[in-house]
């Protein structure tokens, strides 16, 4: 694994990016991104100047939920490659100074993983208790009110005829929840942490992580109120009872004394969907738990320069001083943020990655942000995304996960002209890496100084964060450090931001104001964001 650069630390001072494998980069013209393709798409990730990178789920699957249903957790799954790519991926990386972060999936199996094969054999099967099962009530019903998260209509327990009993599945049937209680299961894991990290992977995004543990009496969750989040509301229940759990924290600590007993540490980054920013505010610890925990405020949020500003503020007041966020405009579930928020608007789209990048955290890219890449539309007939298939393809994951754009050739330059691509193209004519290469006022461009700007101007990267009055509810403008000033118009009208000078521009969304002296007031065009460092 490549050394940190004196003072830095790469998982706090670089930006990370996020690749999604089966849509990155096909070499053996299936159609499927491979391993191979990202270890072949790394001079990119190098000349943007990312120093992580996180795949989605690279261990064999049945693909019920594209990848996030594990059938082996120490084999990488055939569509994407062998173990020995793997290792060439993280040997060429850290060449190149990435380090490479796995999805690991503690949550849930798929039901062919012989864990699960065993345990459904027998109610005294050697692996029963890995799971989570449990007796119907007295009139044959679910034994509690958990839904699926998939699809809250539907109870997230699925009865097994062979022995009488249910088992918990909080995704899909064929994803069986493992049981966190059993202390053969916590063993299995930290073999499994091990297996990889003895690879030379950087660390884990953990899935669901703020899920693992159950209610030991399985108890009913409270239904939804008027207050609760949207999210909640739509599930109908408050997860209280199956998800963050006080037994949680136990789990996540054991896992960072494994990731703190390597040398270089390796990092767990948490994929923690609460809602309610005092809950999640506890997954860092005491500095013992995540590193990094994904907050999905931020995402949720329209794109309104208040809204927005509100929910940074609100993780500010509340996180540990010593915890560091990490923000995200979009990932592999979500809308792509510059069709989500941007509306698939440049202007607005340049906008949203000076706001990321300008933030106190760490940005995660997802790929194809760096481009501005929109979501694809994705024609019923060609939805695989079981949300999709549940609810429809605009509800559903499809659209934000189709092949990488990097030229306007048939293929996109993703794989070879004549395959039919797993998910269908977007617009690579319009969006794509090579074109933008030349263009120096392109996304990609603003993309690359961006992050080449974090890592020249320290304050960028740890300058305390504090929001400063703006003159309206549009725009947003906030302080790191003493003297950076990034400042956000959200809105059609030119403003006036007053006091931000005497300074200057280090970059703005529209590229020729760069060194531009401000002196008092910046003046901002319609959708304008800018960077300006003040004497
Ligand atoms: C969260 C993952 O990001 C998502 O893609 C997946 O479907 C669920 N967890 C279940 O693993």
């Amino acid at each position: 694994m490549p050394a940190d650069r004196a003072g830095r630390t790469w998982w706090r001072d670089g930006v990370l990016y996020q690749i999604y494998p089966r849509s990155f980069m096909d070499t053996n013209g299936d159609g499927v991104g491979d391993l191979r393709g990202i270890t072949q798409r790394l001079d990119h990730l190098q000349w943007l100047g990312v120093e992580g990178i996180w795949l989605d789920p690279i261990m064999v699957s049945p693909n019920d939920d594209w990848g996030y249903d594990v059938a082996d957790y120490v084999e990488v799954d055939p569509s994407f490659g062998t173990l020995a790519d793997a290792d060439t991926l993280i040997e060429e990386a850290s060449k190149r100074g990435i380090r490479v972060i796995l999805d690991l999936v503690p949550n849930h199996t798929s039901d062919r993983h012989p864990w699960f094969l065993d345990a459904k054999s027998a109610r005294d099967a050697r692996h029963r208790d890995w799971y989570v099962w449990a007796d119907p009530k007295a009139d044959g019903s679910v034994p509690n009110n958990w839904g699926m998260a998939f699809d809250p209509r539907r109870p997230a327990w699925t009865f097994d005829e062979a022995s009488g009993q249910y088992y918990l599945n909080q995704f899909l049937p064929s994803q069986p929840d493992l049981n966190w209680w059993n202390e053969e299961v916590r063993d299995a894991f930290d073999a499994i942490l091990r297996f990889w990290f003895d690879r030379g992977i950087a660390g884990f995004r953990i899935d669901v992580c703020h899920s693992v543990i159950k209610d030991r009496e399985l108890r009913d969750n409270p239904p939804a109120t008027p207050e609760d989040h949207w999210y909640v509301r739509m599930m109908g229940q408050r997860s209280v009872y199956n998800a963050c759990r006080p037994e949680v924290h136990d789990v996540l600590r054991r896992w960072r004394k494994i990731a703190e007993s390597y040398d270089p540490p390796r990092v767990l980054i948490g994929e923690t969907y609460v809602l309610e920013p005092e809950a999640f505010a506890t997954f860092y610890g005491a500095g013992d738990e995540l590193n990094l925990a994904f907050n999905f405020m931020l995402i949720h949020s329209q794109f309104r320069a208040a809204e927005l500003r509100d929910a940074i503020q609100h993780a500010e007041e509340l996180l540990p001083s010593d915890a560091w966020p990490v923000w995200t405009g979009g990932n592999h579930d979500n809308h792509r943020f510059p069709t989500r928020w941007c509306k698939n608007d440049p202007a607005r789209t340049r906008a949203a990655l000076v706001m990321l990048m300008g933030l106190r955290g760490t940005p995660f890219l997802y790929y194809g942000d760096e481009i501005g890449m929109v979501d694809t539309d994705v024609p019923a007939d060609r939805i695989l995304d079981p949300v999709g298939v549940f609810h429809g393809a605009r509800m559903g994951r499809d659209d934000e996960r189709t092949p990488m754009h990097w030229s306007a050739v048939a293929g996109a330059g993703f794989s070879e002209p004549a395959v039919e691509p797993w998910l269908p193209y977007g617009d690579y004519g319009a969006y794509n890496v090579a074109d933008q290469r030349h263009d120096p006022d392109s996304v990609l461009a603003l993309t690359r100084d961006l992050i080449g700007l974090r890592d020249a101007m320290p304050e960028l990267r740890n300058g305390s964060y504090r929001t400063v009055p703006g003159p309206s509810d549009d725009v947003w403008v906030w302080r790191r450090g003493e003297r950076t000033v990034v400042a956000c118009n959200l809105s059609e009208h030119v403003v006036e931001v007053a006091g931000v000078g005497p300074g200057a521009i280090r970059i703005s969304t529209i590229r020729a104001r760069a060194d531009e002296r401000v002196d008092g007031a910046l003046h901002l065009a319609p959708w304008e964001a800018a960077i300006v460092w003040r004497d």
